[in-house]
């Protein structure tokens, strides 16, 4: 059986990865700090729950050992929470990457994945925003996701695949739930007060739902390694090398009918998923 070590494993999106890797027939590892606890992980014979910080290259290097896969999720995921202690941030989303890289590399981890974020790309008025597209971050949280990604693939080589994604915002539901993301804020909203609000009304964000964005990191896993070898992929709206993956990365953009800041009613937006 292959071994995935998935770090941050018990937030949002990981309470949402772990049970479908274990389903795929991986056995799993999650390691994270459990900043908001552990209860949205199943209890499974094939899952292993380590409590440790991606900083603790020791324990780190302990969980990892015998692993073959590493997705790496743990990090100060937005920008109040990142801004409350911008020190301390930085040394969780970027000071300790390249030690945790090197450390799986050097335990025989054979592929990389590191969950990146569209929000590299800043805001831009480009109607394609591929992956070629300049990196503008806006804040601290951005600037470390970009600083990251050449880091990890100098140690890209034959029998260490290295892939990086940058997902739009996610939405849908997860054991581990996130009010903090766009969707999901309106779906809040929409059921709870019975009103949006809406600012602006012209503008686009793409968001891709969990489940799709989650399936996205299964296949990654199976892929053959020249194909994603050394890569960046979009996660979203434009997914411009989709097709390397099939057609199973369906994404969901959200914009707004009206300009009007007070939209009294959900009919007031869309949310449409395109197809494939
Ligand atoms: N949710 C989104 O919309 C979205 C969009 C693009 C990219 N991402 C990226 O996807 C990844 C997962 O996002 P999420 O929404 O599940 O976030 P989340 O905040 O729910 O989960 C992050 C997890 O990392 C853990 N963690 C934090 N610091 C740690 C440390 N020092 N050591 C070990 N674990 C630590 C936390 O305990 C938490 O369980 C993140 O890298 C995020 O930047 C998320």
């Amino acid at each position: 059986m292959q071994k995935v070590l998935v770090t941050g494993g018990a937030g949002y999106k990981g309470c949402v990865l772990v049970p479908k890797l274990l389903v795929a027939g991986y056995g799993v590892i999650v390691y994270d700090l459990m900043l908001f606890g552990s209860a949205g992980l199943p209890s499974h014979p094939n899952l292993k729950v380590v409590t440790g910080d991606i900083r603790d290259s020791a324990k780190y290097a302990d969980a990892v050992t015998g692993c073959d896969h590493v997705i790496h999720m743990a990090c100060i995921s937005n920008d109040p929470s990142f801004d409350l202690d911008p020190s301390l941030s930085r040394t969780i989303n970027y000071e300790c990457f390249e030690p945790l890289v090197l450390a799986s590399k050097s335990a025989g981890v054979k592929r990389f994945i590191f969950i990146s974020s569209s929000s590299v790309y800043g805001v831009s008025e480009s109607p394609e925003v591929t992956e070629e597209h300049p990196l503008v971050p806006l804040t601290d949280y951005n600037k470390y996701k970009g600083l990251c990604e050449p880091i990890l693939f100098r140690h890209q080589s034959p029998e260490f695949t290295c892939v990086t994604i940058r997902p739009a915002t996610v939405c849908g539901y997860s054991p581990r739930m996130r009010f903090d993301l766009t969707v999901n804020i309106l779906t809040n909203h929409a059921y709870n007060k019975g009103i949006i609000t809406i600012f602006g009304g012209e503008q686009q964000r793409p968001n891709v739902h969990i489940d799709d964005v989650c399936e996205l990191y299964v296949k990654l896993l199976a892929m053959p390694a020249e194909k994603i070898a050394g890569e960046i992929f979009n996660g979203r709206r434009n997914f411009r090398k989709r097709s390397r993956f099939g057609s199973n990365v369906r994404p969901v953009t959200i914009s707004a009918r009206t300009g009007s800041p007070r939209a009294r009613s959900p009919k007031n937006w869309t949310g449409t998923r395109s197809g494939p």
